[in-house]
């Protein structure tokens, strides 16, 4: 059966400025963002209404500590709106607000599919990467289990997405390669899921024409520098998370997500170090990868499909560097750990592989990671 939402609305604004006045920013809203990500913006004015700071409350990407630090400090205050102006880490802690007061981080992912929701939210993304603005799926690393585990259910679903490019233009270049190259990857998982279909299909190939093209501008040019055109990428990542939202995400999402949780690797860096190794097994196993190989067969202008995969990889290696899973310490040992921990934690991902994966073969997947 074929299904394909499409949520939330989505609008683009020139500005932040020009966003707080369409929008109409004020006493009841809360704006979750950082620092360093707003000021900026602000031409030296003040916000428009209280502000929550998400660097203030733990280092990198969402863990359950973090999450219900920041929880607490709103307790009792009544906002109506959450407006999340950030990458992947802001977005996905501002949707756990739409429920409101007194619950805690694990108490939302374990009631996440029938709790009542209390706010609107408002998304905007600063990154190029994860496409949250247009998921309903929140990710946040549990301490005790060494992981991260994503909630995906209707009520994480914003009630608006605004695309304001002018925000990307202070994003680092490591945070703009691991971000876009998270987004490619939700374009390419999805596009060989057994839930694709023609919908997801059509936003998932312009994103990887998008994706590409640009990085091909990066590597003519020889230098590490953001591209000029940031809107395009910021397309991009908005429409591979229609596609990804619909089709899923897989093995690459799956297997990055013990590497991210236990040695706080970005986690478009950690997908980066799993993701040819997981294609090889895929091609070993005989998965049906032809659409897509048909796809960058035309980016690349070559005659057959099996010529794709070498300058596919040599050309994202221009954009970001492969980090051996040798260099984080990871020993065979681990390697089986980390498979045992896949197949307990990430079956909402495994299930859209093109082929299965046994936990014997995710070891060997994560073994040729130990080497680049
Ligand atoms: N919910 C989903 O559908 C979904 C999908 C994929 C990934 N994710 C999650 O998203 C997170 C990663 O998000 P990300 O890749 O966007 O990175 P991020 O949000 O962690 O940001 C990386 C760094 O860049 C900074 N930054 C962000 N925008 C900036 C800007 N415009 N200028 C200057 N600095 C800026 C951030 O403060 C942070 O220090 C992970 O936790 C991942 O699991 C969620
Ligand atoms: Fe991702």
């Amino acid at each position: 059966m074929m299904s394909f939402i499409v949520k939330p609305s989505l609008s683009d604004c020139e500005s932040l400025l020009s966003f707080f006045d369409q929008w109409k920013v004020g006493a009841r809203d809360l704006i979750i963002t950082n620092r360093y990500v707003l000021e900026p913006q602000l031409n030296g004015q003040d916000a428009p209404c209280d502000c929550l700071y998400q660097e203030e409350y733990g280092k990198g990407e969402p863990s359950d500590e973090m999450i219900d630090a920041m929880l607490s400090a709103i307790r009792g205050k009544q906002y109506e709106r959450i407006i999340a102006i950030g990458g992947g880490t802001v977005i996905d802690i501002s949707k756990l607000f739409v429920f409101g007061d007194g619950l805690s981080c694990e108490e939302i992912f374990e009631k996440g599919d029938v709790l009542p929701r209390k706010r609107r939210l408002i998304l905007i993304p600063t990154t190029c990467g994860t496409g949250s603005e247009v998921t309903g799926i929140s990710i946040a690393e549990f301490k005790k289990r060494h992981t991260k585990i994503g909630l995906a259910v209707p009520a994480l679903y914003a009630d608006e997405a605004v695309l304001i490019p002018s925000l990307l233009s202070t994003l680092p270049y490591e945070v703009f390669a691991t971000s876009s190259i998270d987004a490619l990857i939700h374009a390419v998982e999805s596009y060989v899921s057994p839930k694709a279909n023609a919908f997801t299909r059509a936003m998932g190939r312009s994103a990887i024409e998008l994706i590409l093209k640009g990085y091909q501008e990066i590597a003519m040019s020889q230098k590490q520098q953001l591209p000029q055109n940031m809107s395009v990428f910021l397309t991009a990542s908005t429409m591979a998370g229609i596609a990804f939202s619909n089709a899923g995400c897989a093995a690459v999402h799956a297997l990055s997500y013990p590497i991210g949780g236990e040695y706080h690797i970005p986690h478009g860096k950690a997908n980066y170090m799993v993701f040819a190794k997981v294609f090889e097994k895929y091609r070993e196993l005989k998965a049906d990868l032809s659409p897509l190989e048909d796809v960058l067969k035309d980016i690349f202008q070559l005659r057959s499909r099996q010529e794709v995969w070498v300058p596919f990889f040599s050309l994202l290696d221009h954009i970001l560097t492969r980090l051996p899973l040798e260099e984080l310490g990871v020993d065979e040992a681990k390697c089986a750990e980390m498979a045992a921990s896949v197949i307990q934690n990430q079956q909402r991902l495994l299930q859209n592989n093109p082929v299965e994966l046994s936990e014997e073969t995710i070891k060997q997947i994560y073994i040729r990671c130990m080497q680049s």
